[in-house]
């Protein structure tokens, strides 16, 4: 079944209620092979997850920005061994990232913010992922930042990386699942988890950005603000209503 960018809200609206599966598996019919499963080496695992049991063809990729966690590269590697599947691996431009360490150092985002850094190392290679694709799947959920994701809907058109002439789509299959639903479907289905959730991480980015959360604490508590702010403008996390 395709699906009619005039009544995408519409498709949303009705899949709000559906499980993520159906989500899932009603993108990857309407899409594939031109859709892509954004991997962040964290609990979005369950997508992968999902779409292996679907038993549609799926791709995915991930942003190596060069500044993961050991940890999350370790995790990738077991994810990509336990599914059988080959992950995109997204690099930033290599003259870019020598000419702002050779410029600013390896911290340049602790004395002038994130912009530059996450510009490079993020944003442009995310920009080479979706280039080819009329849809892509993010682990982004509204649990994650009440404040800021507030609208997260199951299907949007995406304004930010898409244009008139090349539309794109952006599928959240988890919006509406709990932090609690995810960890559920993990340990039932024996998911392969990344290890730093162990060590109190509840938010995984980068390595200089994130840090563990006390109990308690909201998961965005885990992020360095510069992060956070650079997810609105990248338009990674926040829907392009929300800009
Ligand atoms: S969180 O769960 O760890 O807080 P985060 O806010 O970073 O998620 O990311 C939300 C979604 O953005 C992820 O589920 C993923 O789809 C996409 N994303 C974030 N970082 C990356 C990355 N390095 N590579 C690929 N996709 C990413
Ligand atoms: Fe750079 Fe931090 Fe952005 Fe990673 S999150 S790209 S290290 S500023």
């Amino acid at each position: 079944m395709a699906l009619d960018l005039a009544t995408l809200p519409a498709a949303a609206a009705s899949y709000a209620s559906r499980e993520p599966q159906e989500i899932l598996a009603l993108a990857l019919e309407a899409y594939a092979p031109d859709i892509g499963i954004s991997f962040s080496g964290a609990e979005d695992v369950v997508l992968i997850d999902m779409a292996a049991a679907i038993g549609r063809p799926f791709s995915v990729f991930s942003l190596d920005t060069g500044r993961l966690h050991p940890e999350t590269y370790q995790f990738i590697e077991k994810v990509r061994a336990r599914y059988g599947i080959t992950i995109e691996t997204m690099f930033p431009r290599p003259e870019s990232v020598q000419a702002l360490v050779r410029e600013k150092g390896l911290f340049s985002f602790y004395a002038d913010g994130h912009k530059e850094c996450c510009g490079i190392r993020k944003v442009e290679p995310l920009m080479r992922a979706l280039a080819p694709l009329r849809a892509w799947v993010t682990g982004q959920r509204k649990d994650q930042s009440p404040g800021t994701r507030a609208d997260v809907p199951v299907l949007q058109v995406d304004s930010t990386f898409g244009t008139p002439d090349r539309p794109l789509v952006k599928v959240n299959p988890l919006s509406f699942w709990t932090s609690r639903q995810v960890w559920s479907y993990i340990s039932e289905h024996d998911v392969p988890y990344n290890s730093l959730h162990d060590r109190g991480f509840i938010s995984i980015g980068c390595e200089p950005c994130t840090r563990p959360v006390n109990p308690g604490q909201h998961e965005r508590a885990g992020r360095w603000w510069w992060e956070e702010e650079t997810k609105k403008e990248c338009g990674l996390h926040v829907g392009p209503d929300s800009r």
